[in-house]
């Protein structure tokens, strides 16, 4: 990875950890508990973006903080959920056993349901304007729901038990709405908090989005479980639909790359101030974690 990559990535982890736990205060007990668990140790890529596509269009950093703070409050209630018995059924997340583990299903329920609540009140949050802040919130609920996250999670839930292999179109569908609509939304949160034009940076993530999710089902099969701190080599044995199970390895690559140099271009507008997101784009695909 590339240096000011690295440092980005870092300080996105280091500026949403301190913002939720200033949120939770002095918060204890168990939701409370492991809502800081769940949300702490990941990549932050999803932060990143927020705070990068802010820094592109000189948004001021601490007024990008709440909404960064809010998207990976999202994504770590959907990976407890995604985690669940009843969904995916994993019992390691960032090498750590996952929330129903650690506590119970009644704990990990309320957990992502607590994390999801506070993604809203943390970007109504902040030093924006309030026409901002609603646009954020009302796009953040659009992109979390049934036409986002958990619409494409019900259509990648519903492909374990279809008998026909879902279509190139059906698997793009799912793959778009269960990852590529929160990273579609943080690559243009920054654009939307400036009032800038959002096309450039909507195509740039819906590309960095698919282009994600391959890359995950390509370290599914080809991973190393030690260093990604989950299980591999799962979707198979669920019957889950993925770019891998339609394309083959070779196919998915040279989708996933596709996609990366689609990502890259579509920022040429910004030229060299977006070299940080060219990184993150070609980082997706790249990463061993
Ligand atoms: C994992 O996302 C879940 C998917 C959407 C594939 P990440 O790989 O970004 O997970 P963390 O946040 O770094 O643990
Ligand atoms: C998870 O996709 C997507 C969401 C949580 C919305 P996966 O089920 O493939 O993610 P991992 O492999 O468990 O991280
Ligand atoms: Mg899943
Ligand atoms: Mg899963
Ligand atoms: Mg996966």
């Amino acid at each position: 990875m590339q240096a000011e990559l690295r440092a980005a990535l870092n300080a996105a982890a280091r500026l949403t950890e301190e913002r939720l736990q200033a949120a939770l205060g002095t918060a204890d007990g168990p939701i409370a508990e492991a809502m800081r668990y769940a949300a702490l140790g990941g990549k932050c890529l999803r932060g990143f973006l927020v705070l990068e596509s802010a820094r592109v269009h000189g948004v001021a950093q601490q007024a990008a903080v709440p909404a960064a703070t809010a998207i990976e409050c999202i994504h770590a209630y959907s990976l407890v959920h995604d985690d669940m018995p009843i969904m995916d059924d994993d019992d390691l997340r960032r090498g750590r056993p996952t929330v129903h583990k650690a506590w119970d299903d009644g704990t990990a329920l309320l957990t992502g349901d607590a994390l999801q609540a506070l993604a809203f009140e943390l970007v109504g949050q902040g030093d924006l304007p309030a026409t901002q802040r609603l646009e954020l919130s009302v796009t953040l609920a659009r992109a979390a729901g049934l036409r986002g996250m958990v619409g494409g999670q019900a259509l990648d839930i519903a492909a374990e038990a279809s008998p026909a292999p879902l279509t190139l179109d059906e698997i793009t569908a799912l793959q778009k709405g269960k990852t590529g609509a929160l990273i579609e939304w943080s690559a243009m949160a920054g654009g939307r908090m400036a009032g800038a034009d959002p096309a450039p940076l909507q195509a740039y993530g819906a590309c960095l989005g698919l282009a994600f999710q391959i890359a995950d089902d390509l370290l599914d099969v080809e991973g190393d479980a030690e260093v990604m701190g989950k299980a591999v080599g799962k979707d198979v044995g669920r019957g889950k639909a993925t770019f891998v199970s339609l394309l083959g390895l070779d196919g998915a690559k040279r989708r996933a790359q596709e996609l990366v140099t689609e990502a890259c271009d579509r920022l040429s507008c910004y030229g060299e101030r977006a070299e940080t997101l060219r990184q993150a784009a070609r980082f997706v695909i790249s990463r061993r974690t």
